[in-house]
């Protein structure tokens, strides 16, 4: 544990966290299955007194089969589901890598990888770090601060002992409530975790990072392009058709000049 408010974990072996990403399947908190037998619409039975944005949230949490679908195989997060069919598709997980997770709290994301790159056999290396605590799971170190603090971002870097294959980043600031400043701020991090992934990515490695549709990400694309082979722009079943969420997976990692510098 480090002075500077902020804390790291490792787990070596075992499950490491509260879910089970591949065992026995659970059902919701409530103990009942989300999914009616007729394909109906499920409505919340207590709605009286909540505000009708409140009513929207959970009649769609209700219906939605990848909130059922989290909580009967004991995923922390519904993003675990989003980085699974990435991967189901595009297979840039594999076994026993070195990755980084930027913002990885509740730990979907880190359930899926640790069991995808068998981190379990002390092979590989996972790092992940969120401002919010996070409970490890098997082969993981995970640091709680922001990414904003570079000290944070030097020890990612020490836990990772050399390069990483993927750096991953499902980062989201905080919303407002006011569409344009949150498309900003989460735009940002995108460029902090782009900068980062520059510093520590091994030749030929591997991006992917949530980012929002609209046009401040037109600058940031233009960097992915200038440092790597290839990059797409991924819309996961999971991801909500109305959300403007949407994820770039840049794979083949080419040098960059600032790279370069950093490393004279
Ligand atoms: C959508 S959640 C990530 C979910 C995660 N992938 C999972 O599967 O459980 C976005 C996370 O980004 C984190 N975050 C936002 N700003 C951050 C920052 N400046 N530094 C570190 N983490 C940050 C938030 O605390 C939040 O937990």
């Amino acid at each position: 544990m480090s002075s500077i408010g902020k804390k790291a974990s490792f787990m070596s072996n075992g499950d490491g966290h509260s879910g089970n990403s591949g065992g026995t399947p659970k059902k919701g908190p409530s103990g009942r299955s989300y999914k009616t037998k007729a394909g109906l619409t499920k409505k919340p039975k207590k709605m009286r007194g909540r505000k009708l944005s409140s009513q929207r949230w959970l009649t769609r949490q209700l219906n939605d089969p990848f909130v059922s679908q989290t909580h009967e195989r004991g995923l922390r997060s519904r993003a675990a589901i989003k980085l699974e069919q990435m991967d189901d598709k595009h297979h840039f997980l594999r076994p026993h890598m070195k990755i980084v997770d930027l913002g990885c709290a509740p730990g979907g994301w880190l359930q899926i990888i640790s069991k995808r790159c068998r981190l379990d056999a002390g092979i590989g290396c996972l790092v992940g770090i969120d401002l919010l605590e996070t409970e490890a799971v098997a082969g993981s170190y995970i640091l709680q601060g922001d990414i904003h603090d570079p000290l944070m971002l030097e020890e990612i870097k020490s836990h990772l002992e050399g390069k990483a294959d993927i750096v991953l980043s499902d980062m989201a600031a905080a919303t407002t409530g006011h569409r344009p400043t949150d498309h900003l701020r989460t735009m940002g991090l995108l460029e902090i975790a782009i900068d980062f992934a520059d510093e520590v990515l091994a030749d030929g490695g591997v991006f992917l990072a949530k980012a929002f549709r609209g046009g401040a990400d037109k600058s940031l694309l233009g960097l992915l392009n200038e440092r790597f082979e290839k990059v797409k722009h991924l819309k996961p079943a999971a991801s909500r058709v109305e959300s403007v969420e949407t994820y770039l997976l840049a794979s083949g990692y080419l040098r960059s000049e600032k790279a370069e510098q950093a490393r004279d």
